[in-house]
């Protein structure tokens, strides 16, 4: 058995509840407030935009949320999800350590987005919901709930970045093909979209601003409601399927990692692998866990920990994250998964405890951690899923710097089967590493909301 390669698990060993960190950890996260009274918001707050499923999972205090059949038959099509033991890299950098990951490029969009795509969609259509709004950075988001969409008879409405509509055509064609429309953001479909394109008619887009586009929309139609692909609390639940497959086949291989990674935009890949180990580790478990984030937007290494906005247009409610400012734009960068200015509070949270570590790297030296792996493994990350892999390969040479045989285990969270324009301008020596101007952080900072 531990000379495998692959540990699968067969579909009948599908986890059938998500796992909740907030019931576990030693003190609550700090809750969402509402931005006009400063008080904690409650359920009628969210009601005009997520379905009361959602809005339950989103405070719930139970260890483990029931996934329901029609999700789980869904996620059959492509779960249980591989781990794969990184054999080929291990001997390529010449390290003592072992190097496993779990794959979530084999689901249908290609990334692990699909994880709670499925199940936002199966409970909006439970509660006679017609239309989905959402935002997309680099495209992954929005095709996995087009994908979602599609199975459940949803009509859904994309805002994808500017930058990323221009830079990635073959995810808008993927959204169109499972029936979703895709729009360029900031668009003049909204007042959010309008105001920004006012100030700056060619203006890339951004993350923040594609979800106050898609928030605008749900807010002010009946028949539709907006889907978030990260950051929030449900977002990071129904992404713990990764973690939780991932301990037992760790368990079939007979192995333990000293480490976990993966990469941070909103922070939910992380918190789905890491979250389950979090857990062990509250009861005396010593692994590591590491978030990697891009340098360019380095909420975690650079950012405040304060109540802030989701969005750029200040329509969400007031969340208490590590953050660049709700106005920081950050640089264009191929990873436009990880181009957020906040961070997933629960993730936040875990930080500020002391119960992981965060580190950031620029876009060439994971492209090139990208081609290293894909040279021995064969698999072509995401940009996103790249920080990962560097992040992974620098912990390996780490060990074999102190000859320590540790057992590393990171999540390589999508493919880049649609960002080969990405990996043609890093060979054409075309890709920068963009950096922020210090003072256009500091500038957005100074507009943190003041909460008493
Ligand atoms: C492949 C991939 N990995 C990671 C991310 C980052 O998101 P999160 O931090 O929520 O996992 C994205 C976001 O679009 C993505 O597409």
């Amino acid at each position: 058995m531990t000379e495998s390669t692959k540990y699968l698990l067969s579909e009948d060993r599908l986890p059938k509840a998500w796992y909740n960190l907030n019931a576990d950890l030693p003190v609550p996260a700090p809750p969402p407030l509402h931005p006009g009274t400063g008080q904690p918001i409650g359920p009628a707050d969210l009601a005009p935009i997520f379905p009361m499923a959602v809005i339950a999972q989103e405070v719930t205090a139970e260890r483990w949320v029931d996934i329901p059949e029609p999700v789980r038959e869904v996620y059959r099509l492509w779960r249980p999800s591989p781990l794969v033991r990184a054999r080929r890299l291990e001997k390529a950098l010449g390290t003592p350590a072992k190097i496993y990951f779990k794959y979530e490029g084999v689901s249908p969009a290609g990334s692990h987005k699909p994880n709670t795509s499925v199940p936002q969609a199966f409970y909006n259509k439970q509660e006679g919901v017609k239309r989905i709004a959402t935002e997309t950075g680099a495209g992954q988001w929005g095709s996995s709930m087009a994908f979602a969409g599609s199975l459940f008879g949803l009509e859904v409405e994309v805002f994808m970045v500017k930058v990323s509509y221009d830079q990635k055509p073959y995810r808008r064609a993927l959204m169109e093909t499972y029936g979703a429309k895709c729009i360029a953001s900031p668009s003049n479909l909204t007042h959010a979209g309008r105001s920004i394109l006012e100030k700056d008619p060619n203006s890339n887009g951004s993350l923040g601003i594609a979800i106050s586009e898609a928030v605008e929309v749900a807010a002010s139609r009946d028949d539709t409601k907006y889907a978030l692909g990260s950051v929030l609390n449900h977002v990071c639940l129904h992404q713990t399927i990764i973690g939780e497959e991932a301990m037992m086949q760790m368990e079939m291989a007979d192995d333990h990692p000293d480490v976990v990674i993966a990469c941070t935009g909103g922070g939910s890949n992380f918190a789905g692998l890491a979250f389950p180990y979090i857990r062990e580790n509250l009861k005396g478990g010593k692994t590591r866990v590491i978030g990697v984030e891009p340098a360019s937007c380095p909420t975690l290494t650079k950012g405040l920990y304060a109540y802030d906005f989701g969005d750029t247009g200040k329509l969400t409610p007031l969340v208490k994250m590590h953050t660049l400012g709700a106005t920081f734009m950050p640089p264009g960068s191929h990873a436009g998964g990880l181009r957020y200015h906040g961070m997933a509070p629960m993730v936040s949270h875990v930080k500020e405890l002391g119960l992981m570590e965060a580190r950031s790297y620029h876009q060439t030296e994971c492209f090139a951690a990208a081609v290293q792996f894909a040279r021995a493994e064969g698999i072509v990350p995401a940009p996103e899923s790249s920080h990962a892999v560097k992040g992974a390969i620098d912990e390996a040479l780490r060990c074999k710097a102190e000859g320590k045989a540790e057992t590393i285990l990171f999540n390589l969270s999508g493919h880049g089967h649609f960002d080969m324009q990405a990996y043609t301008d890093f060979f054409a020596g075309k890709l920068k590493d963009n950096t922020y101007a210090e003072a256009d952080l500091k500038a957005a900072l100074a507009e943190l909301p003041k909460v008493g």
